[in-house]
């Protein structure tokens, strides 16, 4: 295993260009199984969950190549039911096949996803929603087999305790697309990323309508055909550079940036007083003047998104004052906070909520990382540190950033690679 080396206190500077979204590649290649035709997908960020995904539509029939940003899919042989347990554990957002399986062949057999570092993560959405369709669904042998004779259209609340699912939404729409009838979904996620999936659907002839709001409505169709699509820019990625950016005191253009998709992020970081210039598709992130303490909330899209709560955290951590940061979405996502103050940070946690007590400065240390956003969170830590900081299981920041450790020495960081 290796681990990622910053020597922190370099101010970053230049530019980057943001790779298309993992949380939007991964449903759209899973939707391909919904047609036997061949796709073109453009602008895929050559990630370990991109090629997992990859993996697992090989191993459904599928021929899939990941050259250059561009995968090419066609169909090798009839499509299999069966997405096995070693291939799915490996990734959560794997389970979205059960929705396009279950769609074409009208049966599925899925492997229930692992555990999850950063809290208990159910499916009972998922399938709330495809039994609503008309699926038979049993757990055995630590699958879900589900089965129907026909799916039919239905009016489904697809709403939990912590508000939309953005799996959950993706898996019934793209079970609902050959469905006979009309499916509405009601408290749908709105998440960017669903409507990047919707768009790719419709491409394929699907006919979806208020993707992007609470209410998708969808009205079955024979059969889908092939089409090309473009993955939307990462807005966590964006989000992460921007803070990049702040953190380190730096000025730095970020390429291929949607801010309409980070509007809460935009409007916590505009509070705290930092300096952000929009324009067409890039923004500038120049750090002028000393940030201060603000609160911030996660919450389903247009919230602001769990996704950069930890990174959030590491800039708090440095800025003067106290801010408290409160976690809606993941309870439990909290294991960057003990590693943030191995760094000399002030976090205390209570339930939810991290009170962030901002010092002056942080010190290079060991520190873990236990998911794919908490080792941004440290990555941002170290670039700010003072003197050596090594982030021990660096393969969960390749789950999720591109050419990370490129586009940061790019931008002047020192960084670099060692085996543990
Ligand atoms: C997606 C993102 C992930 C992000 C998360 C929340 C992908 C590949 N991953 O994950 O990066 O952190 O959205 O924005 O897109 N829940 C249930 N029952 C379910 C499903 C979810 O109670 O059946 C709960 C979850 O435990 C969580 C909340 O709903 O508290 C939101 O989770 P969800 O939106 O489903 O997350 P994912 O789609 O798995």
């Amino acid at each position: 295993m290796d681990k990622l080396v910053i020597e922190g206190g370099v101010k970053l500077k230049g530019e980057v260009t943001i790779s298309g979204a993992k949380n939007a590649v991964l449903p759209i290649l899973a939707a391909t199984l919904l047609t036997d035709d061949a796709c073109i997908i453009k602008g895929v960020p050559d990630l370990r969950d991109t090629n997992t995904m990859i993996r697992i539509l090989r191993s459904l029939g599928k021929s899939a190549d990941l050259e250059k940003g561009i995968v090419s899919i066609s169909t090798l042989k009839k499509t299999g039911y069966v997405a096995d347990y070693k291939l799915v554990s490996t990734m959560r957002a794997s389970f979205c096949v059960l929705g396009p399986l279950l769609g074409k062949l009208k049966k599925a057999k899925v492997s229930l996803p692992g555990g999850c570092v950063i809290g208990v993560r159910p499916v009972d959405l998922h399938l709330k929603g495809i039994k609503a369709l008309g699926a038979d669904i049993n757990i055995e042998s630590g699958y879900v087999i589900a089965k129907a004779q026909e799916l039919k259209g239905n009016h489904i609340y697809l709403g939990g305790v912590y508000g939309s699912s953005v799996l959950a939404t993706d898996n019934v729409m793209m079970a609902a697309v050959l469905a006979n009838g009309k499916t509405v979904i009601e408290s749908a996620a709105c998440e960017p990323e669903v409507v990047d999936l919707a768009e790719f659907l419709v491409k394929m002839g699907a006919k979806i309508k208020g993707q992007g709001t609470p209410i998708i409505e969808i009205e079955g169709v024979k059969r889908l055909h092939g089409a090309t699509h473009t993955i939307i820019p990462d807005r966590i990625e964006a989000g992460t550079m921007i803070l990049a950016a702040l953190i380190t005191r730096g000025d730095i253009l970020i390429k291929n940036v949607s801010y309409k998709h980070l509007g809460a992020l935009i409007d916590r970081l505009e509070e705290a007083g930092a300096g952000l210039v929009k324009t067409d598709n890039s923004m500038h992130v120049r750090y002028k003047n000393e940030l201060k303490a603000i609160n911030v909330t996660t919450l389903p899209y247009p919230g602001f998104p769990t996704d950069m709560q930890a990174q959030m955290m590491s800039l708090m951590s440095v800025t003067p004052g106290i801010s408290v940061i409160t976690e809606k979405i993941y309870p439990d996502r909290f294991m960057h906070v003990a590693e943030l103050n191995r760094m000399g940070a002030h976090i205390q946690r209570e339930g939810p909520h991290a009170i962030v007590e901002g010092i002056k400065e942080l010190s290079g240390a060991p520190v873990m990382a236990s998911d794919l956003r908490a080792s941004a969170c440290l990555a941002l830590a170290g670039l700010a540190a003072k003197g050596k900081t090594s982030i021990s299981r660096i393969y969960h920041l390749e789950r999720g950033y591109e050419n990370i450790e490129e586009k940061l020495e790019k931008l002047g960081a020192k960084v670099w690679r060692e085996k543990e």
